[in-house]
C-alpha cells in the first residue's frame, strides 16, 4: 500500500527533513508515526499525500510512485487520501457541513449523498446536530474532529493524520484513535503522526520512530518484493 525505498527529503531553504527512510506498510494495518518535534513525521505524512515531492528515492502509494505522477493526474491520486492536518485547516467562513461536505463536492457526488455522508461522517466523530455553525464557534477539539470527518466523509482507503488528538481530552483521544481503528480493520490503511506515547502503546499498533529525520525504529521488513507491488 505505502512503500518508501531511501526516501530523503530536503526543503529548498536546505534543511533535510528526512534521510535514507525506507519502510513498507500493508492495506488495512494502523501505524503510529512517533519521534519528537522536528524528527519528520509531518514531512513523512506530505511525501504520503504528495503535498511535498522526495528530494531522492521513491515514494509509492496504491502501487503508484508518486514521482513520475503527472500534475493533472494529482488531484484524482489525492481524492484516494483523507488527510487530517496538523493545524486542521478549515475554512473559516462556511460552516461544518460545508467543510466537511468539501472532498464530496469537489468529487462531484450528488446532493443526496453529499448529505448522508456528511451527517454520517459527523456522527462518528461526535459533532452530530452541529452541521451549521461556523468553525470559529467551535472549541479547538471540535474543529479538529471537524477535520477528521472531513478526512474519512469520502471514505478514502488511506488515512494520514497528523497529530489528529493533539488537542483533546484523554477520553476523546481515545475515541478518535478507536475510530482510525475500526477503520483499518474494515481494510482502511491508517498512517497516524502522534506524540501521544501513551495512546500508541494503549493500541499496540505498530510504531514507526523517527529521530532527526532517520528511522530507528518499526521498519522490520524491508521492502518484501512480494508484496511491494500491490
Ligand atoms: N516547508 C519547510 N521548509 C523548510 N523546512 C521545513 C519545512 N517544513 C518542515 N521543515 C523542517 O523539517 C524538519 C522536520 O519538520 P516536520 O514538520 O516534518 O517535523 P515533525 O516531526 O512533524 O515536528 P512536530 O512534532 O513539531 O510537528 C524540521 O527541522 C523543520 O524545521
Ligand atoms: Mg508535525
Amino acid at each position: 500500500m505505502i512503500q518508501f525505498e531511501r526516501v530523503s527529503k530536503r526543503y529548498p531553504n536546505g534543511r533535510e527533513a528526512l534521510t535514507n527512510v525506507s519502510f513498507f506498510v500493508d492495506r488495512g494495518e494502523l501505524v503510529f508515526i512517533t519521534g519528537r518535534s522536528g524528527a519528520g513525521k509531518s514531512t513523512l505524512l506530505k511525501l504520503i499525500a504528495l503535498l511535498e515531492r522526495p528530494t531522492r528515492g521513491t515514494v509509492t502509494v496504491n502501487g503508484r510512485s508518486t514521482g513520475v505522477l503527472k500534475t493533472r493526474h494529482i488531484p484524482a491520486f489525492r481524492r484516494h487520501i483523507g488527510v487530517v492536518f496538523q493545524d486542521h485547516k478549515l475554512l473559516a467562513d462556511r460552516p461544518v457541513f460545508d467543510n466537511v461536505a468539501l472532498p464530496l463536492v469537489v468529487a462531484g457526488a450528488p446532493l443526496k449523498e453529499i448529505d448522508k455522508r456528511v451527517r454520517a461522517a459527523l456522527d462518528q466523530v461526535g459533532l452530530l446536530g452541529k452541521e451549521r455553525l461556523a468553525p470559529m464557534e467551535l472549541s479547538v477539539g471540535e474543529q479538529q474532529r471537524v477535520g477528521i470527518a472531513r478526512a474519512i466523509v469520502g471514505k478514502p482507503p488511506l488515512i494520514v493524520a497528523d497529530e489528529p488528538t493533539g488537542n483533546l481530552d484523554p477520553d476523546l483521544a481515545l475515541e478518535v484513535m478507536r475510530l482510525f481503528k475500526r477503520f483499518s480493520e474494515v481494510g482502511v490503511t491508517v498512517l497516524v503522526a502522534t506524540h501521544d506515547l501513551h495512546l500508541v502503546r494503549e493500541f499496540g499498533s505498530r510504531e514507526l520512530t523517527l529521530a532527526s529525520g532517520q528511522l530507528t525504529g518499526g521498519a522490520a521488513d524491508p521492502l518484501p518484493s512480494l508484496v511491494a507491488s500491490r
